[in-house]
């Protein structure tokens, strides 16, 4: 045995990054916040106050926190275009200006608490955060859903939306999923036969066809084979459009959104809503049940990931096969949002396009669901 022999691999467990993601961030469904009062979201490392203006209707992200002594606004009340604060009714307007003191002769001249970028779209209501405190670049934005909106929309059914709460774990880990062929077999129960990554500029894609594997009952998503093409548009919202084999010749098409947005440097809240297309002769009510299992398919598989998360260590160097996917290279686009916009180099952004061959691994896969399904069918007595 030589010295090399007995170098084993030390995990580098790195560091969360001390800043939050440059990018869109979606906070939820646009109608949650829609009901005259203020709300609290607890994200980028403080509290967030979301309210509707009464009068002109627009949803306004604020600093939760009131800058005269510090009240919670969220608590407070909207009254107007403004939200009042429930310490002292100091009355804060979307744009972050004071807009009256209602006890006093004038308004502090600079009276201004911060006011978050905010964008409605898809329904859903997303935030800007950028630590530098520079705008959206033109081109940074949240693609609209074809369908949703305007013509086509009465195809679809409403969505179906949930929420997850992570602690312990940064959100790079639900990232990493985007090029991780191989838990989708042994977390997810999926064959993934078809497994692809393109990567160019702030969005990264994952393009996957998986059938189900037949030894187990917790898989995710489908009872059939499914086409997945997935992408994140910025750090946090991936729009996954969804093709699923339903029976009888029939596919069904679902967009399911998988986004998230960081509480603090090692937790965030994962959110995804699915929406589904309505086939022929369906239903309003059979296409949002549609929707509604499609969800509760993804709560399974969110569940199957955080229960990793919650008991894995993160890390930096991780040791990988040439099936493994393309991590480095992921983590490198994904550095782009956390870095300077100065210091955005070529190889976070620049296209990259990897496909995994999926034969060995699939054969392997095969092999074994057939021999767990053999054992069982020989009865408990040759289980082991
Ligand atoms: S702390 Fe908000 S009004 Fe005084
Ligand atoms: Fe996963």
């Amino acid at each position: 045995m030589t010295a090399l022999d007995d170098e084993v691999r030390v995990i580098d467990a790195g560091r969360p990054p001390a800043r939050f993601a440059r990018g869109w961030h979606c906070l939820g469904l646009a109608d949650a916040f829609k009901d005259g009062r203020p709300h609290e979201i607890e994200a980028f490392g403080t509290r967030l106050v979301v309210f509707q203006g009464r009068d002109d209707g627009a949803l306004h992200v604020l600093n939760a926190y009131c800058p005269h002594m510090g009240g919670n606004l969220a608590q407070g009340t909207v009254k107007g275009d403004a939200v009042a604060c429930p310490f002292h009714d100091w009355r804060w307007a979307g744009d972050g200006r004071c807009a009256g003191v209602p006890y006093a002769r004038r308004v502090p001249p600079r009276a201004r608490t911060r006011a978050w970028t905010a964008l409605e779209r898809n329904r859903q209501l997303f935030v800007w955060n950028d630590p530098e405190g520079n705008p959206p670049p033109p081109g940074v934005t949240i693609p609209e859903l074809p369908g949703i909106h305007g013509p086509g929309a009465a195809e679809w059914s409403d969505w179906t939306w949930k929420t997850l709460r992570v602690e312990g774990s940064h959100c790079r880990e639900i990232v990493d999923n985007v090029v991780d062929m191989a838990h989708f077999y042994y977390v997810h129960y999926a064959f993934p036969e078809y497994f692809k990554n393109v990567f160019d500029g702030h969005v990264a894609t994952q393009y996957m066809e998986s059938s189900p594997r037949g030894d187990m009952e917790l898989g995710t998503l489908s009872a059939g084979r499914l086409r997945s093409d997935a992408s994140y548009h910025g750090p946090s919202y991936m729009i996954d459009h969804l093709h699923s084999d339903v029976g009888g010749g029939l596919e069904m098409e679902i967009v399911l959104i998988n986004c998230h947005y960081p509480i603090d440097e090692n937790s965030f809240l994962l959110q995804y809503g699915a929406i589904v297309k309505r086939l022929p002769g369906m239903t309003d009510e059979q296409a949002a049940d549609a929707a509604r299992l499609t969800a509760e398919g993804a709560t399974v598989g969110f569940e199957q990931d955080v229960e990793i998360w919650r008991n894995k260590t993160r890390i930096d160097n991780p040791l990988l096969t040439e099936e493994d996917g393309p991590v480095y290279q992921l983590r490198r686009w994904y550095e782009q949002f956390y870095v300077d916009a100065a210091d955005v180099k070529d190889e976070m952004t620049r296209r990259f396009e990897f496909e995994v061959d999926t034969r060995r691994a699939n054969e392997a896969w095969h092999a074994e669901v057939a021999e767990n399904l053999a054992r069982r069918a020989a009865g408990p007595a040759e289980a082991s």
